[in-house]
């Protein structure tokens, strides 16, 4: 990346978040904000304020959030950052330990490790996928690997049998970034609650949309105790006439009880608004793979319900005049609000400051025994790469689409593609 002045850092456009990433969006499609409000949501509130601050309103968040999801413990957090940051901080590995971690995602799945001092190593994805495999993380994993933090992009979910087996066969931990795959099934059971742990993200644009919200799910209790300790308390412990003393560099990671009463209340309207979504992605899908050069994201027959936060399909570029950036443009103004690629979501190259850390050995990059260099770019991960080159999405799709949705997203795309078809 080349270096700019303080003017041009000054004009540059901040990322957005919540509500303000589709603030501009107009149309007839559909659109997530103003978010549907689970009915008990004013009660809750109302509770927390009318009960002078002390009804455990977080507590009963996590108590609901882990008995939906049939796990022991949900430990609330302000968002999927800090809950997968507290988890980072739980697993206590050595500084320079490698993550094998996926090349595709948001930067919330890896600030936690790189805080902790850890080494995320990006596994590529199956080919024409947006996540990893078995496969793909096998080929990173050296010496120096102690976990797997694997990511269920879109609200697809990675082939967590086979991981967990070669996660298994050389001793390491597996975790889940489920933020976009909240109440999603594989196999009979819940995307985040298929490894040691999962992080959920309750932002207000994600599937479960509360607020600026998360929590991590285990049913390991002396993770759930740790998680806790360094994320809750910041590992403050009491001691006998002195006090509080910090025996680790622990987290305040809480969630607000004012956040716990809205996510309360999302979670009593999430079932019938994770089954639309699936339904509505397949068919939206369906329509999408009748378009010659385009193709859907595929659906695993694992994942038996497709929680879908983001809907998108590749173009085939031998077919189209335009690039995958025109293309994406063209469907946005044709009216899909938010369309277009995201390219952004290659970590590795999204990271510009941890090659460089790499490239001059900072710590942890010089931590030894580094068991070997390290590189952020786009050539290790060559699959990860060339998907999100053709990749388009768009954010906004909800469960709010109904089946005429679907075919009028679909005839957008096609509109698109007869028109830039060679
Ligand atoms: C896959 C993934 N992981 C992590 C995050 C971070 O979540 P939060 O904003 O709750 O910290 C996001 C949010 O966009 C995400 O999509």
């Amino acid at each position: 990346m080349t270096s700019e002045t303080a003017t041009n850092r000054r004009q540059r456009e901040h990322a957005r978040y919540g509500a303000a990433t589709q603030q501009e969006f107009d149309g007839s499609l559909p659109q997530p904000f103003p978010r549907q409000m689970g009915p008990r949501a004013m009660e809750y509130l109302a509770e927390v304020v009318d009960s002078g601050l002390t009804c455990d309103m977080v507590g009963r968040f996590e108590h609901a959030f882990a008995e939906a999801n049939g796990v022991a413990h949900c430990i609330a957090t302000p968002g999927c950052t800090p809950a997968l940051a507290v988890l980072a901080a739980a697993f206590d590995f050595e500084l320079g330990d490698e993550i094998v971690v996926s090349s595709v995602s948001d930067f919330g799945t890896v600030q936690g490790l790189i805080s902790a001092g850890y080494i995320p190593v990006f596994a590529d994805t199956a080919p024409g996928t947006i996540n990893v495999s078995a496969e793909t993380i096998e080929a990173c994993i050296t010496d120096r690997t102690r976990a797997v933090l694997v990511v269920h992009l879109s609200g697809l979910i990675c082939d967590m049998d086979a991981i967990n087996e070669v996660a298994t066969r050389h001793g390491l931990v597996v975790y889940e970034d489920a933020c976009q795959a909240v109440f999603g099934r594989y196999k009979g059971r819940n995307a985040g609650t298929l490894a040691t742990a999962g992080g959920f993200s309750f932002d207000a644009e994600k599937t479960m949309g509360s607020d600026v919200g998360g929590c991590i799910l285990t049913d390991d209790d002396e993770l759930a105790e740790r998680a806790r300790f360094v994320g809750h308390s910041r590992a403050g412990e009491m001691i006998d006439h002195f006090g509080r003393v910090h025996t680790v560099n622990g987290f305040a990671h809480r969630m607000t009880q004012s956040t716990a009463a809205i996510s309360l209340a999302q979670l009593e309207i999430i079932g019938p608004q994770v089954e639309q979504r699936d339904r509505m992605i397949r068919l939206l899908n369906a329509h999408l793979d009748e378009i010659p050069g385009i193709t859907a994201l595929p659906i695993p027959p694992e994942t038996e319900v497709y929680s879908c936060w983001m809907a998108g399909f590749t173009i085939d570029p031998v077919q189209f005049r335009c690039d995958v950036e025109e293309f994406g443009a063209q469907v946005a103004a044709g009216g899909i609000p938010g369309a277009g690629p995201m390219r952004y979501y290659l970590l590795p190259v999204a990271l510009p400051f941890l090659d460089e850390a790499a490239k001059q050995q900072r710590f942890p990059y010089s931590q030894p025994p580094a068991s070997r260099n390290y590189h952020y770019d786009s050539e290790s991960c060559p699959n990860a790469h060339e998907t999100l080159e053709r990749f388009i999405r768009w954010s906004s799709f909800c469960d709010r689409y109904e089946p005429h949705h679907c075919e009028q997203a679909a005839s957008i795309v096609r509109r698109v593609a007869e028109e830039n078809r060679i």
